[in-house]
């Protein structure tokens, strides 16, 4: 080899040299800035990312029936805000939803809503009879009107509103 040759060879080694070091130093740069990005492909993270809007509420059984109202059932699609179930119903609404179906057909010999001659001996009674046969049932009364979840204030609201929608 002459000398030539030799400085050539020496020339060329630091400079492959050189450029192994600086893609090295490159490499360990690029993760490090890199670093933050990597927690996006957190799993948990991308499943959350995808998720569908709304979702189709289905009976699966796993839910009591009386919790799948309709009006939350769209609530939940429309992503609405939920109907407060903690705000007490009315006496109107609950006579609406658990005691119509008998009271305003007479289904089973029930006394009509609005029915006067229905109800004037029911309601000469007085009132504590008058709670005492919907909180325990009377014949095909059934106990709360089947308003399981009513409290005695709110059955006594219905009661209410049924005299004064009777007489
Ligand atoms: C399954 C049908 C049915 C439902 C539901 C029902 N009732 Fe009745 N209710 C009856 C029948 C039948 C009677 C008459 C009972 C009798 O005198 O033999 C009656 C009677 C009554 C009476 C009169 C009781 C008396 O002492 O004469 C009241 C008050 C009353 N219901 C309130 C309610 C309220 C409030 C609800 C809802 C929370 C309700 N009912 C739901 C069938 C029903």
């Amino acid at each position: 080899m002459s000398s030539n040759d030799k400085q050539f060879a020496t020339a060329f080694i630091t400079v492959l040299g050189g450029l192994t070091l600086l893609v090295i130093i490159l490499f360990f740069i690029a993760s490090y800035l890199t670093k933050d990005v990597s927690s996006y492909k957190d799993e948990e993270l991308t499943l959350s990312n995808i998720e569908p809007v709304g979702k189709v509420n289905i009976d699966d059984g796993s839910v009591p029936q009386a919790a799948a109202t309709p009006a939350a059932v769209v609530a939940e699609t429309a992503g609405a805000v939920p109907v407060a179930a903690a705000e007490p119903l009315s006496g109107e609404q609950i006579y609406q939803r658990n005691c119509m179906a008998c009271h305003t057909a007479g289904a089973a010999g029930a006394p009509k809503l609005g029915d006067v001659a229905a109800w004037a001996p029911r309601i000469g009674q007085g009132m504590d009879t008058l709670m005492a046969h919907v909180t325990n049932g009377l014949n095909a009364m059934p106990p709360k009107g089947l308003c399981m979840t009513c409290s005695e204030a709110e059955l006594k609201s219905v009661v209410d509103y049924i005299i004064s929608q009777s007489q």
